[in-house]
């Protein structure tokens, strides 16, 4: 059953439900002019005839135009969340209404609800497929082998995603080619960074109604989300406190100005924690016996284990929901300590949450289209495994972007392009 026959089922007015979800992607569509190139090109050449795309991504108006940009280049698609919270049902029902699109996404349901979802899409024999967080690349290895020779390959979004496939590929086990998008500068310089610096803390604030200003905001994990929700943070005027294990990234964030604290002494102090680190337990049950009352705790890494619920749930006498998308964890001395989005990540999960601004996914997605082209294109060229993405690709993506804004820049002249391949000049 798609999203349209489920969602629908429980709505008065499905066809205003669907006719909002067309708007959001309208909107989303006016500020996406990389996609925008990328769809007349496919609609004049449609480049993706024949090949069918399954995709497991947050359902929301900028992916919806990612999809609808690959339907229009001739596959069929089918779709669904890669995040139970994260589906927005208006967007997911217009979505199921466009020509060749299926969209089976629907907020909010349960584990068994969220993988029948990724069955129903992999029961249309997807021969490429696009995922953020590689569940859909999991199950068809582990339920569905018999469909990875029809597979030319497929496209991850996220870090979490790209690790997963990297330990696969170190073990023999996966059996098709992979392009890390994650990688790329064009994405990871901009949607982790900025993307999630700044929809992290709006979805945090609106989700709140409290201020960022005096504050102290620990941040588990400084890495290229870390460090975007660090510097937000302290562009508004927030003490921010950097929490990490590797030893180089400590270094730049107390070169970077930060203070730098183990999490044990670091969550004495937090008013707001902030997990960025795509790895688990990172607040766990010491942490919190050390909190003080009223702080929040919220997740930006991709999955909900790095706030350890099940160690704040066995210290709670009582939790109850405070605000819509905060759930308040009441210790036994009278501490609140208050988890936003059920500790999924917050800037999508959160009822408030729209995820990354526009411009930023106009960029992901642009290299999630170029790629998905190229293994259409030259898929036989890319054996079974993780590959990075073509440096050439991802050029061109940031050459249309560049032309979209107006933004003029240099090239190399001939001397200087020599000069730079030649070892022989020196002083
Ligand atoms: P990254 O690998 O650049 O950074 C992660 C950092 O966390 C590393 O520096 C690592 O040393 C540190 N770390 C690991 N374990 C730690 C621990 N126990 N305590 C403190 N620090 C620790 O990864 P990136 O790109 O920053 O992504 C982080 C997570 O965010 C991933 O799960 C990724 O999938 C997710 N993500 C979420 C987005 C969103 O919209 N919320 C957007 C993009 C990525």
């Amino acid at each position: 059953m798609s999203s349209y026959e489920r969602v629908t089922a429980h709505v008065d007015d499905p066809e205003a439900l669907r006719e909002e979800g067309r708007r959001k992607m309208d909107w989303a569509l006016q500020h996406m002019p990389i996609c925008r190139s990328l769809r007349e090109e496919f609609a004049a050449e449609k480049p993706f005839e024949g090949e069918t795309i399954g995709m497991a991504m947050h359902v929301e108006a900028k992916t919806a135009i990612l999809v609808e940009t690959l339907a229009l280049g001739g596959a069929e698609v089918a779709v669904t969340g890669c995040n139970p919270l994260s589906t927005h049902d208006d967007v997911s029902v217009a979505l199921d209404a466009v020509d060749n699109v299926t969209s089976y996404a629907v907020r909010g349901v349960d584990d068994d609800g969220y993988y029948a979802a990724i069955e129903s899409v992999i029961d249309h024999e997807p021969t490429i497929t696009v995922d953020d967080g590689a569940d859909m690349v999991f199950r068809i290895h582990q339920e569905h082998p018999e469909l990875i020779d029809s597979i030319v390959g497929g496209a991850e979004e996220t870090t979490t995603g790209v690790h997963r496939l990297r330990a696969m590929d170190d073990d023999g086990e996966l059996k098709y080619p992979m392009f890390a998008v994650n990688d790329t500068p064009m994405k990871r310089l901009f949607d982790n960074v900025h993307g999630t610096g700044e929809s992290a803390l709006s979805a945090i604030a609106m989700t709140t109604n409290l201020s960022w200003a005096g504050k102290t905001v620990v941040v588990a994990g400084y890495g290229y989300c870390g460090k975007g929700v660090a510097s937000k943070a302290a562009g508004q005027d927030a003490n921010v406190v950097v929490c990490e294990v590797e030893p180089r990234k400590a270094l730049e964030a107390h070169m970077e100005g930060y203070d730098v604290l183990p999490m044990a002494e670091a969550a004495e102090e937090g008013d707001v924690f902030i997990t960025t680190t795509g790895n688990k337990d990172v607040i766990t049950r010491e942490h919190f016996e050390a909190m003080q009352d009223g702080v929040l705790l919220a997740n930006a890494g991709h999955f909900d284990v790095e706030i350890n619920l099940d160690d704040l749930d066995d210290l709670a006498v009582d939790r109850y929901e405070a605000r819509d998308g905060v759930e308040s964890f009441e210790m036994a001395d009278g501490r609140r300590l208050n988890v936003l989005a059920e500790g999924r990540l917050v800037n999508l999960a959160a009822p408030v949450g729209l995820g990354h601004p526009v411009e930023v996914m106009d960029q992901s997605f642009g290299i999630q289209a170029v790629c998905v082209r190229e293994l259409v294109e030259n898929g036989d060229a890319y054996d079974a495994g993780v590959h990075e993405v073509p440096d050439e690709l991802d050029k061109e993506v940031a050459e249309v972007k560049l032309a979209a804004e107006d933004v003029e820049f240099d090239s190399l002249s001939d001397e200087q392009r020599e000069y730079m391949d030649s070892w022989q000049h020196g002083t």
